[in-house]
């Protein structure tokens, strides 16, 4: 290896072991570059270094257009539980294992009846044309390709049966509960033909309540109002914009016809995640929607634990917001989550690279988790337990 590799390898080794903070990778590039220059390759050759969610982020910021960058990248008003979500992950601390044999990692699981070889989701996300040309059929083939769920949004610019027919695995319907019942009846009907293989009904959005950081610059971007499902779905548009009404009676009303499991997204409130399983729902995620519905409440991370008590098994719990690496996605299933859900992280690789992006960056937290997996001493996901946390702030036990 000459210096030009080992120095590639060794970032990209840092990257993936979490030693590259976010944004360390433009430094990391003009490294690869004076070493290039040195080496009298030149720079023709020179590749963004795509090795972890991170390295994705920064390079879908210099690609994307500032609107669609702020549009996916805020989150509610001062940002302060957008922030949370990653400082909470970041301030727990695993407990390693040594010397167990770890020769077979199994990241397998099963959600609702899936057998999916590793425990990461696609998240609910709007408007993948602001990411890319062929927007959410692309999204739909990077998730089949990466053996995937992808949970497609009311708010996706491609209709759902396009959706569906590019996909190679499960496409679950995320709702937006209209206050207009005929149109939310219609949508689910559509979904459930074009065979979607479940409902996630976003219960945590009624509507926005204060302006953020891509409000601001909103008007310079019509991009952000391509045409989606639910305005196609609905005459004179904003289908599923309307939620104000949305009340645990809908929710009865959509299980009387609906003929697919639902779950509900958006759960942060114990009493509630208890309220929606006495209500026969198939599942829970717990998500704060990636810190872009109430500012200033706690990352999801926090309240895992006490929503998983309360649930105490009857239904599976999934969680998302701020997941970036695979030791996230192992402190999620250590507090008992079933799976995990990323939103952004795919976004960005869906603008670098399409489908293979979003295959990539799915890819890349998969063998994170199974490192630290190993490191951890866990070889199947039935292992992964609170053990993986230290007991005593002082780490005594
Ligand atoms: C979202 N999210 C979301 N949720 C939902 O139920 N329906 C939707 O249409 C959207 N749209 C959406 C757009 C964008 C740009 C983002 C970033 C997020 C929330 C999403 O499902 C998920 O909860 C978060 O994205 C998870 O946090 P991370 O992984 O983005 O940090």
């Amino acid at each position: 290896m000459d210096r030009r590799e080992v120095l590639k390898a060794s970032l990209a080794s840092a990257a993936v072991l979490g030693i590259a903070p976010n944004g360390a990778a433009a430094t990391d590039l003009n490294l690869i570059a004076a070493v290039d220059g040195q080496a009298g390759t030149g720079h023709a050759e020179r590749q963004p270094v795509l090795a972890s969610l991170y390295d994705y982020e920064l390079a879908a910021k210099s690609k994307l257009s500032l609107p669609a960058w702020e549009y996916f990248n805020s989150g509610s008003a001062d940002e302060i539980t957008l922030r949370r979500n990653r400082e909470a992950l970041d301030e727990l601390r695993l407990k390693p294992r040594v010397l167990v044999d770890v020769t077979r990692i199994d990241t397998s699981c099963s959600v609702l009846g899936y057998k999916l070889p590793h425990p990461i989701l696609l998240a609910p996300t709007s408007s993948h044309l602001l990411a890319h040309p062929e927007a959410e059929t692309a999204t739909a083939r990077g998730a089949g390709d990466a053996n995937t769920i992808m949970v497609a949004s009311t708010l996706s610019n491609r209709s759902i049966e396009d959706i569906c027919k590019s996909a190679s695995g499960p496409i679950w319907f995320q709702l937006y509960v209209d206050d207009d019942r005929n149109f939310v009846r219609t949508l689910i009907e559509r979904a459930e033909a074009a065979g979607c293989k479940a409902l996630c009904i976003t219960a945590d959005y009624p509507f926005s309540y204060a302006p953020n950081r891509a409000e601001h610059i909103r008007a310079q971007a019509p991009t952000l109002s391509y045409p989606n499902v639910g305005s196609e779905a609905k005459a004179g548009g904003g289908g599923g914009r309307v939620r104000r009404h949305f009340n645990w009676n809908d929710l009865s009303w959509i299980q009387s016809f609906a003929k697919t499991p639902i779950l509900l997204k958006g759960i942060l409130n114990p009493d509630d995640a208890d309220e929606a399983v006495k209500r026969g729902v198939a599942g829970i995620v717990v998500s704060n929607h990636g810190g872009r519905v109430l500012d200033t409440e706690p990352a999801t991370i926090e309240v895992l634990p006490a929503v998983v008590d309360r649930v105490a098994g009857r239904v599976p719990v999934l969680f998302d917001s701020g997941i970036r690496r695979g030791t996230d996605v192992l402190k999620g299933l250590g507090y008992g989550a079933s799976a995990a859900l990323i939103g952004r992280p795919y976004l960005y690789g869906l603008s670098v690279a399409g489908s293979d992006g979003v295959r990539d960056v799915v890819n890349i937290l998969r063998s994170e988790l199974e490192g630290a997996m190993a490191m951890t001493g866990r070889t199947s996901l039935d292992q992964i337990d609170r053990s993986i946390f230290w007991k005593s702030p002082d780490f005594s036990s």
